[in-house]
């Protein structure tokens, strides 16, 4: 064999030990936990046989405890980029095989060069994180990577999409770097969050709590909000995220892409002439509200099973990428609190940095009164919501669909915080408060001396009509010029539509500043 072939025959024994990680022991021992290995999930993830990889042969450089007689190629984590239906996307996949996926001062610093790659180039990472966390053996140099990973992060926040999938434990600080992208993906049962592990919870405040307990994707996704979408199967969980990616544009300085709709974009839908009940008090789905005028009836929800209050996805009109943020009647009368806030103000600035217009579906009867929330801080949080639609710029749809009352109704892209285009159906209630709070509030004497209880029920039936002929309708509002139109629920689809496309060249700018200071 001539000495070039020997070099080829090297080059590919390199690859194929790369390629292995930390050995076929723990590559089984992976598999044994349910879990997929680096590679294969990269596979899974990008379009067949796109994946170019970078810094296959970095080794890590620490000499402490002993380790450097134990190195791998690639040292924990695999990088480089592909594409997703023909997009552009940078990755890194932590490997589990070696050293548990613990960050080294050189896993660092492959997991920094693609995200400086991203930012070059202007297209979305994704990081599917497995980790033990900083690789105890390297200290400092541990702790200075995921610094200098988190830097990144914070420096590409708005400018390229940053996606997080975690596919097994991800402890101490290594749930930072996720959590400071825009969207994060957990799986079932074999993932973990947390910042400090069970044991040192039971030292420190005698808990005694299990990992799941303490930070799995059933509690990050219902109490803490921490993660935006749940999977079974890692699978699923590459799907979704390349379904996540369809919506989005590929930086802050273009637009997502327009997909082919085979949806009649002129599409009536009768049923919704009689979705609203009789009586006001009387839930009904939004999701079928949601359905019934986007594309093809789909959607991709994000944080589907935290304060269900409020829905947030994304989906299409006429092939279009809008952000939707949907008041759920069925769930607390689609009040707003704490956590819709914040659900919701996180979703529409994700939207407004990335160019995808907002489409607002209105059925809030205000803000939850009392104390829990007040002590909660529910001014400063919903002030988030109010910030987030009052800077944003994007394209702004707004259907009322029944009430929108007291604050609740400014905040949800009313007209005066830069709303485009505010329809409401003919059920629509707008005013300071509903009906019987606001009986209560102007005619409690009046009433009080009513001493007959059925005398006392028709007069307080009658003030009610009343208020409700003067109010409790979308007319007042539109008398003023705050709803553009008064439309038939059936059209929804085509004057959301058509809203859209006259948004289309929308130009606005806020004023120039180093950047705003949203209550935090
Ligand atoms: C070096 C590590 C490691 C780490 C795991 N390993 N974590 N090596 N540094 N942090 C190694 C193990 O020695 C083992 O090596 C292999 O990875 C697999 O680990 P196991 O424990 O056998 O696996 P498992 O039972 O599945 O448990 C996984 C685990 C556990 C839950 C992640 O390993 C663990 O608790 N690790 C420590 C977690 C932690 O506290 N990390 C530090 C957080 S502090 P062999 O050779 O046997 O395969 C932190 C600070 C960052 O991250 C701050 C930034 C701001």
């Amino acid at each position: 064999m001539s000495n070039n072939l020997d070099k080829v025959q090297e080059l590919i024994d390199h690859r194929e030990k790369a390629k292995l990680g930390g050995g076929q022991k723990r590559i089984d021992s992976q598999h044994n936990k349910g879990k997929y290995t680096a590679r294969e999930r990269i596979e899974m993830l990008l379009d067949e046989g796109s994946f170019e990889e970078f810094d296959m042969f970095v080794t890590h450089r620490c000499t402490n405890f002993g380790i450097d007689g134990e190195s791998y190629f690639g040292d924990g984590v695999v990088t480089g980029y592909g594409t997703i239906d023909g997009r552009l996307v940078y990755v890194y996949a932590q490997d589990f095989t070696v050293f548990g996926g613990s960050l080294s001062e050189t896993m660092a610093a492959k997991i920094c060069k693609v995200m400086d790659m991203a930012m070059k180039n202007g297209a979305p990472v994704i990081g599917l994180n497995d980790s033990g966390g900083a690789r105890i053996q390297e200290g400092v140099n541990a702790l200075a990577g995921y610094a200098e990973i988190f830097q990144r992060n914070i420096l590409a926040s708005g400018v390229i999409p940053q996606i997080s999938a975690i596919l097994g434990p991800c402890a101490g600080g290594a749930v930072y770097s996720p959590a400071l992208t825009d969207f994060i993906l957990m799986k079932k049962n074999t993932s973990y969050m947390f910042l400090t592990g069970p044991k040192v919870v039971k030292t420190v405040t005698g808990e005694d709590v299990t990992q799941e307990q303490l930070g799995g994707a059933s509690i990050h996704s219902t109490k803490s909000g921490v993660t935006h979408f749940v999977i079974d199967e890692e699978e699923e969980g590459m799907r979704v995220i390349r379904q996540l990616i369809s919506y989005m544009p590929q930086n802050n300085c273009e637009d997502a892409p327009l997909a082919i709709c085979t949806d009649r974009i002129d599409r009536a839908e009768d049923v919704l002439n009689e979705i609203i009940p009789d009586n006001p008090n009387k839930p009904y789905d939004m999701y079928e509200v949601i359905k019934a005028i986007v594309d093809n009836g789909e959607f991709l929800e994000s944080q589907k099973a935290y304060a269900p209050n409020i829905i947030t996805c994304f989906a299409r009109f006429n092939g279009q990428s809008v952000g939707i943020v949907a008041n759920q009647p069925k769930y607390l009368a689609g009040v707003l609190d704490i956590n819709a806030s914040r659900k919701a103000a996180r979703f529409v600035r994700f939207c407004d940095a990335f160019n995808i217009p907002l489409v607002t579906l209105v059925d809030v009867p205000g803000f939850l009164p009392g104390t829990g929330q007040e002590y909660g801080g529910v001014i400063i949080h919903g002030a988030k919501l109010l910030f987030a639609y009052g800077e944003a710029t994007v394209p702004k749809v707004t259907v009322t669909l029944r009430k929108s009352y007291g604050g609740a109704y400014c905040v949800m892209s009313s007209k005066h915080l830069r709303g485009d285009l505010n329809y409401a159906w003919p059920t629509a209630e707008i005013a300071v408060m509903g009906p019987s709070g606001a009986i209560e509030v102007l005619s409690s004497k009046e009433i009080a001396a009513v001493e007959d209880p059925e005398k006392k029920a028709a007069l307080i039936a009658e003030k009610e009509d009343e208020y409700r002929k003067q109010f409790a309708n979308p007319y007042n509002a539109a008398k003023y010029g705050y709803i553009d139109d008064v439309i038939e629920p059936r059209n929804t689809r085509f004057r959301v539509i058509r809203a859209l496309q006259s948004l289309s060249t929308k130009r606005v700018v806020n004023p120039a500043k180093k950047h705003d200071n949203i209550p935090l």
